[in-house]
């Protein structure tokens, strides 16, 4: 094997200004913490089994789920190193209920799943980190509703993915990058820059289990999935990890489609709109894909509350237009219905 010439994290942010939005300073100090903060993760993920790091916590998080070990040790591996910036202000975490404040005087926000598919983690899967960053709008003590934006606010958004290998992938709207965590040199070095997605895919990821309530739209798709072609060969393929940093970051790369969307378990979606569903809509559409909850934009919602759940619908465009033209036809169907009744 080769070896190819190594762009660190830090120097790719400090040098290409140009894709680092307003105040590239900043950015490289919130993406020096993040890089900081996932390492620690990494190295204690990769312990998982030799140290007692596993399971529950023994509590609930304001979502009601068992809180991990490991979740309490990554949200706070990010909100120590974040604190250390001086550059944000407050956190909202889903281990946290309320925001947490860093430092008053900091003009950033910083919303955060440090652990997402925490459950995998016992079973040695995949596991990753994502997070989202907006600036202040006013200065002082920070407010809870001051996370209360438009995802199109965000200026950074990103993932760390603790796979196979632990890469860090983050856009500041000028395309998206990625960078793979080198065990010999405890770094991130630059492994694609400007990832684009493809634009047709055959990946489709969803949790079937929740078919039978799924609405008839999501349903139709997903049969339309599964049809064969004139040969009788498959059409697609199907992959669900339950991580959903896992899930996107395979279809960012091979072109698929990844939904979650409303269940009878989760009326309003499963997925949290500030810290997991933003920031990988940001970076799908940075990569040319399509994010949307069903109806519009995913980046077009403004948030409402920290911990808002939504229904997420994201991958490559032809997938997205083909998903979105039966959610359509179901809408029409519920309007005549609607129209019927009345
Ligand atoms: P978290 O571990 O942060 O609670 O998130 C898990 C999420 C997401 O990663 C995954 O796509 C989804 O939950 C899986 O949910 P189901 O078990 O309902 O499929
Ligand atoms: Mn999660
Ligand atoms: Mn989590």
């Amino acid at each position: 094997m080769s070896n190819k010439e190594i762009v660190l994290l830090n120097q790719f942010v400090g040098e290409k200004t140009e894709l680092h939005g307003d105040d590239p300073k900043a950015m490289l100090k919130i993406l020096t913490a993040v890089e900081k903060a996932s390492t620690n993760v990494h190295r204690t993920i990769n312990k998982a089994g030799l140290e007692d790091i596993l399971g529950a916590a023994g509590s609930e998080n304001v979502q009601g789920e068992q809180v991990q070990k490991l979740d309490l040790f990554a949200n706070e591996q990010f909100i120590e190193n974040l604190k250390g910036t001086g550059y944000i202000a407050a956190i909202a975490s889903e281990e946290n209920e309320e925001i947490i404040t860093l430092n008053e005087t900091g003009e950033y926000l910083f919303a955060t799943d440090p652990l997402d598919g925490s459950s995998n983690i016992d079973v040695n899967i995949s596991v990753g980190t994502i997070f989202s960053v907006f600036k202040r709008t006013r200065k002082g003590t920070p407010k809870k509703e001051e996370f209360n934006r438009y995802g199109h606010e965000q200026i950074l958004a990103g993932y760390v993915l603790y796979g196979t290998s632990t890469v860090l992938v983050y856009t500041c709207g000028h395309g998206v990058h990625s960078f793979t965590f080198d065990t010999k040199t405890n770094t991130f070095a630059l492994t694609n820059a400007s990832i684009k997605t493809p634009e047709k895919g055959n990946i489709f990821s969803i949790n079937e289990g929740n078919y039978n309530t799924l609405e008839k739209g999501v349903q139709d798709y997903i049969s339309y999935c599964k049809e064969l072609n004139e040969k009788g060969k498959r059409t697609h393929t199907a992959r669900f990890m339950g991580s959903l940093v896992a899930d996107f970051h395979r279809n960012m790369l091979k072109g698929g489609i990844f939904i979650y969307p409303a269940t009878a378990d989760a009326p309003k979606g499963r997925l949290r709109l500030l810290y997991e569903c933003n920031p990988i809509a940001m970076i799908a559409e940075q990569a040319g894909g399509i994010a949307t909850w069903g109806a519009e934009r995913l980046l077009a919602i403004k948030a409402e509350e920290i911990h808002q759940r939504t229904p997420f619908f994201t991958g490559s465009k032809e997938m997205m237009e083909k998903a979105l033209s039966f959610l359509t036809k179901e809408s029409e169907y519920r309007i005549q219905e609607s129209e019927k009744i009345s």
